[in-house]
């Protein structure tokens, strides 16, 4: 699958402006800057497709990147912290729970955060909402490169902790580093293995 060419099809503001459902889809929702789309250049192996900035609230579209023939990779915005007005944050985050709860052809969402953050109160909010859509979802944990080995295990402990209690919740976490290219290869597969 991650063989062919991805390219992007378009940046969505409205539930009205979407896509035909016409392909598997999968998501990446995490709190803003914890590297959803870095992932999706790493994944893809195109450095500039999603753009990524080091300024929480890059993204603020439904940016949507076909992969091979039959896939959709959708990058969404950021939640819990953004560097834009107020009234304009309510609106991508009212979009954001929207598409979460309301597309058809979402097969998987993965829910990144941050190796050295872990869960926060704003992601068991979406981990809720994921719950209550029957949207089966899964944990990325990112930029393992920052955290030293031995003080991973903590984190991830808190992590399997949290999803214990979400029944859409998909047990496996992937531990990924678009920086180092840790974990890339088994989240092409599991995409890859969806239909
Ligand atoms: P928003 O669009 O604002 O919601 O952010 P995002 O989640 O898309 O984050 P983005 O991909 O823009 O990355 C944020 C910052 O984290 C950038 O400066 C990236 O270079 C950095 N980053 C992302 N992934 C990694 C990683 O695996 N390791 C390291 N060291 N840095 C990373
Ligand atoms: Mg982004």
């Amino acid at each position: 699958l991650f063989a062919g060419q991805s390219e992007f099809v378009k940046g969505v503001v409205a539930m009205s402006g979407l896509p035909p459902a016409d392909r598997i889809e999968v998501c990446f929702a995490g709190r803003s800057n914890v590297g959803k789309s870095t992932l999706i250049n790493a994944l893809t192996g195109r450095k500039g497709l999603a753009r990524a900035s080091n300024t929480p609230g890059r993204t603020q579209e439904i940016n949507f990147f076909t992969i091979g023939l039959e896939h959709y990779l959708v990058d969404l915005p950021g939640y819990g912290y953004a560097n834009a007005p107020l009234p304009v944050v309510e609106k991508w985050q009212r979009l954001l729970k929207q598409y979460l709860s309301g597309r058809q052809t979402l097969r998987r969402a993965f829910v990144l955060i941050d190796t050295r953050h872990g869960v926060k109160s704003v992601d068991e909010e979406i981990m809720s909402l994921l719950d209550s859509a029957a949207v089966t979802f899964q944990v990325v944990m990112t930029k393992a490169d920052k955290l030293p080995e031995k003080e991973r295990e903590k984190v991830l402990a808190q992590v399997r902790e949290k999803l214990s209690a979400h029944p859409a919740a998909y047990p496996e976490l992937v531990l990924t580093s678009s920086e180092k290219g840790d974990g890339i290869a088994t989240l092409r597969a599991i995409i890859a293995n969806l239909t």
